[in-house]
């Protein structure tokens, strides 16, 4: 089966009491047993769920993996996979990962004793070398947010093996309709599936992928022990997402690419950074990894810091908000919002200069979100 149709099919099953087409949202905390530890395999909804287990069969197959675990959010699926690690490991991170996943590691499982190592991961010494520590995990994005760099996620895999260390990829930008890490040698693969995978910015959550049935197992574990599961409803709503995933990729990139190129081309643009422009220093990667570039272009500006900010105010299409992979299109300051957790130092060490304006690019028409930018260019 190809892509659209198992986005479609998979997980969907009728149901055959009363033919609905779609099946029921099934808001239920708890479920009759016929003896005690006697049931139809779900007990209790933090445990497990029929609308998490359609949604897990669809996102297993999308990824081609064999198992799902769905969350609370990106971050909740992030918890689920660290806190299977002990005090005393080390996780390698991409020294451009998403604000929050940084925090989450920095502030939090710090605590606890889970140190990290960052790492350039397009740097294959740098990586071999810190896999040499013997850590317990490299977490990885590509592309990443919001500099889009793009790793080689094959030689990665190869290395972690080598050292037998699980590599994760964080394929919330790439999705499963451009790219399927665990194909590239990943053991597990990470969505925030508020993003392209919901689709339609109306709820928050998470999911982690994988061939492993132990790692399956220690993921639902840790979902159920910590209490990380999402509601029924946003279940069903992601389920409801999903099944437009192909063609609403295939639009978001479109736009985005038409979007850089004409940032690329505009005088009052200093830098346009997207993985499917020829002038992307890892393009030829991006085009060999990934079956199409996603959603998101980020940008650098001839203005000041204010003028910026002036400018991303502005727009009449773009919403100035966080978050991306909705339908609508949407314009980040990470420096003050998605990455304000990171200090200005770390910031500036991973190349995010305070002047970047990170894009996700919609469906809508490409000529009024051209036009958008168009407008509010000529007026700074
Ligand atoms: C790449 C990436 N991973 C993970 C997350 C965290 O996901 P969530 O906001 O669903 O917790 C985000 C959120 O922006 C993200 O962009």
């Amino acid at each position: 089966m190809k892509f659209s149709t198992k986005a479609i099919h998979i997980g969907q099953i009728q149901d055959y009491s009363t033919g609905a087409i779609i099946p029921p949202i099934y808001m239920t905390s708890t479920y009759a047993q016929e003896a005690p530890n006697e049931h139809k395999g779900y007990d209790y909804t933090r445990a497990g769920n029929p609308n998490f287990t359609n949604l897990e069969q669809t996102l297993a197959a999308l990824e081609e993996g064999k198992y799902a675990t769905v969350f609370s959010s990106g971050l909740g699926a992030t918890t689920g996979l660290i806190s299977n690690l002990q005090k005393g490991d080390m996780v390698i991170v991409g020294n451009d990962l998403y604000g929050g996943t940084l925090r989450l590691f920095n502030q939090v499982f710090h605590n606890f004793g889970v140190s990290l190592l960052s790492v350039n991961s397009s740097n294959k010494l740098e990586v071999e070398n810190l896999l040499k520590k013997q850590p317990k995990m490299i977490f990885l994005e590509s592309p990443t947010n919001p500099l889009l760099k793009i790793t080689d996620l094959a030689v990665i895999a190869k290395l972690a093996k080598k050292y037998k260390v699980l590599f994760v990829v964080d394929n919330t930008f790439a999705t499963p309709y451009f790219q399927n890490p665990l194909n590239l040698g990943a053991d597990l693969v990470l969505h925030s599936t508020t993003k392209y995978i919901g689709g339609h910015s109306d709820i928050v959550g998470g999911a982690v992928i994988t061939n492993n049935k132990n790692l399956k197992e220690k993921i639902d574990f840790a979902r159920k022990a910590i209490g990380l599961n999402p509601s029924p409803f946003d279940a069903w709503l992601i389920s409801r997402g999903i099944k437009t995933l192909s063609i609403r990729m295939d639009k978001h990139a479109q736009n985005a690419l038409s979007v850089a190129k004409f940032l690329e081309a505009h005088h009052k643009v200093k830098k346009v950074y997207y993985p499917g422009l020829p002038s992307h220093p890892q393009y030829k990667l991006a085009k060999k990894q990934m079956r199409g570039f996603g959603g998101i272009v980020s940008a650098e500006f001839n203005l000041d810091l204010k003028q910026t900010k002036k400018l991303i105010s502005s727009f009449q299409i773009f919403s100035l908000a966080e978050s991306l992979g909705g339908v609508e299109s949407l314009v980040d300051h990470p420096a003050s919002m998605t990455h304000a957790s990171m200090s200005k130092q770390e910031r500036e060490r991973n190349g995010l200069s305070d002047g970047l304006v990170r894009f996700s690019v919609g469906i809508e028409d490409k000529d009024d979100l051209i036009n958008d930018l168009k407008v509010q260019l000529s007026l700074r």
